[in-house]
């Protein structure tokens, strides 16, 4: 089989995203286009050169097809050894975990995460370093500008390669190890938790569901819910892959997950209910009769966390993104640990986390992580909690109400504008920027702002700055409003408004979360007139 160099021609619309480069599934089925982007890497990242490169998917339309091409074209750029997970399945934690545990270069992780799949829906391709975190925005950078001018790439022709067979296969001189995509990532969970103390929890009538919406999660939670802590197989729902994810949109919200905020109100709902995205990465807690918001889950794991096996040492840290509630920042000041804000996306976790900072992480988008992984992941979270309930004998519930009143109550929502024109949502953006540069000391009603600005992150380990990380309206500790552009749509511009207000006082713990944000909404309309500069009435999705 020969190694062929094809000439191409540029697609100059490769510039990766908060995640990755994230497509309509069209676009990556374009002559060239995933041959562009891949070859763009090998260039760029040369070192991987006699190296090992981990890659999988998280199974959605066009990934075997995908898979084949990287896997030729790995071959065809020097990469020694190529570890693939079976049937093209890895969900984007064990693949950041297997890079690590197997000391790759680094590795090519196909998703798009919740977005939907299938022929018209999306597709991506997320390249992770040797870390297992994924590349930096720097790097990121040069890949895009290289992408730019591509003129040739390199693979091997007619390669054909069975993704689905375990065992190593050759292709040139490059070795294809198909390796089964659960084993390593199962074992690594086993190690954080107390897994026998789950077993007997369960064993003892405590229930648990777990929706893995038809993506990625399946095999991982029935190798480890089912088949090792022993939770009936009902406990998983929609445990088998499908490419278009049943049709679904596996993004684990209230409004995505709509049947399991329904079960979690019945009288008999069990004791926890969770769910995962596509890839695997993002996480969704409910116990009876409650939603936990993904701001007080992670103050939550914050405070709990060393009562768990693999954090008896306690925390070194901790960090939220910016837009994502303050709540975990009380349970820091209360351990007396950092705690860190970042920008929205993963990547400037990793940073923190390699430099040994950090233990835990999270973000409002259903985002969770420790430092066992260099990405967020889905089935930790909800292991975590498991093995929370186990070892305080408490229900969710109990243990959110504790929280609030030990540390107040962070009401949280996030408001999105989707597939906006991108001159309406620059138009709300510059209202905004406006406003802000005299908004501090103005009062709403019994709020005053404190600060109005655009939030800038200068990275404590590497001393780099980012810019243009959202704006901001801060009433203090007792409110903030946050607006900022999406960086991984991949129809129209989406503007994400984000609305915060903190209660300690007693008889406001137990508001609705709509109406304790309402008048937090009014400001943001007053100052950033988003209903009148994109003509909606109303955002397209609260969650
Ligand atoms: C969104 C989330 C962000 C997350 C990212 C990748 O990015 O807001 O927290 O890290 O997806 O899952 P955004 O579209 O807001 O740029
Ligand atoms: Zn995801």
């Amino acid at each position: 089989m020969p190694i062929r160099e094809i000439s191409t021609r540029p697609y100059n619309d490769q510039k990766p995203g908060t995640a990755g480069l994230r497509k309509k599934v069209a676009v990556f089925q374009q002559p060239h286009y995933l041959e562009n982007f891949l070859q763009s890497i090998f260039d760029v990242e040369s070192g991987l050169r006699g190296q090992s490169l981990v890659i999988g998917g998280d199974g959605r339309y066009y990934n075997r097809e995908a898979i084949r091409i990287a896997i030729a074209m790995a071959a065809a750029n020097g990469i020694a050894r190529v570890i693939v997970g079976q049937g093209g399945l890895l969900s984007t934690p064990a693949a950041s975990h297997l890079i690590r545990l197997r000391r790759a270069g680094g590795g090519l992780i196909f998703t798009a995460s919740h977005n939907p799949a299938g022929p018209d829906g999306d597709f991506g391709l997320k390249y992770n370093v040797a870390s297992g975190g994924q590349a930096t925005e720097a790097l990121t950078a040069r890949i895009y500008e290289h992408s730019r001018t591509i003129q040739r790439y390199r693979i091997v022709e007619g390669a054909d390669i069975d993704i689905d067979r375990r065992g190593v296969q050759k292709l040139e001189e490059c070795e294809i190890e198909v390796i089964d995509g659960v084993a390593d990532y199962a074992a690594l969970m086993q190690s954080l938790f107390d897994f026998d103390r789950i077993r007997d929890w369960l064993r003892n009538g405590h229930r648990l569901r777990f929706d893995a919406m038809h993506a990625v999660t399946g095999p991982y939670a029935q190798r480890i819910l089912v088949e090792t802590l022993g939770a009936p197989p009902d406990a998983v729902d929609n445990g088998s892959p499908l490419e278009d994810f049943g049709g679904g949109h596996p993004d684990p919200n209230l409004i995505y997950a709509r049947p399991l905020v329904e079960l979690a109100q019945r009288a008999d709902a069990p004791d926890l209910i969770a769910a995962s995205d596509g890839d695997g990465d993002r996480n969704m807690i409910l116990g009876r009769g409650i939603f936990v918001s993904p701001g007080d889950s992670l103050a939550l794991l914050a405070e709990h966390l060393h009562k768990l096996p693999g954090y008896r040492d306690g925390l070194r840290g901790v960090a939220r993104s910016m837009p994502t509630s303050r709540a975990v920042d009380r349970v820091a000041r209360a351990l007396n640990v950092e705690c860190h804000e970042t920008p929205t996306g993963w990547k400037f976790f990793t940073q923190l986390f390699d430099a040994g900072r950090l233990t835990l992480c999270g973000e409002e988008s259903f985002g969770t992580s420790s430092s066992h992984t260099r990405e967020k992941d889905g089935l930790w979270a909800v292991l975590a909690w498991l093995n929370v309930l186990a070892a305080t004998g408490r229900s969710v519930r109990e243990l959110v109400e504790a929280h609030w009143r030990r540390f107040g109550r962070h009401y949280y929502a996030r408001h999105d504008y989707e597939g906006l024109p991108s001159s309406a949502a620059l138009r709300v953006l510059q209202t905004l920027t406006d406003a802000n540069a005299h908004l501090v000391g103005k009062s709403f009603g019994e709020w005053t702002v404190t600060q109005a600005d655009e939030f800038s992150y200068r990275d404590p380990v590497d001393g780099s700055l980012a810019v243009n990380q959202g704006l901001r309206v801060i009433f203090g500790e007792r409110a903030r409003i946050v607006l900022r552009q999406s960086g991984t749509g991949t129809e129209g511009a989406v503007l994400r408004l984000y609305l915060e207000r903190y209660e300690n006082r007693e008889t406001a713990l137990d508001w609705n979360p709509a109406d304790a944000l309402a008048p937090l909404a009014h400001i943001a309309e007053e100052c950033a007139h988003i209903a009148e500069l994109t003509g909606r009435r109303a955002p397209s999705l609260v969650t």
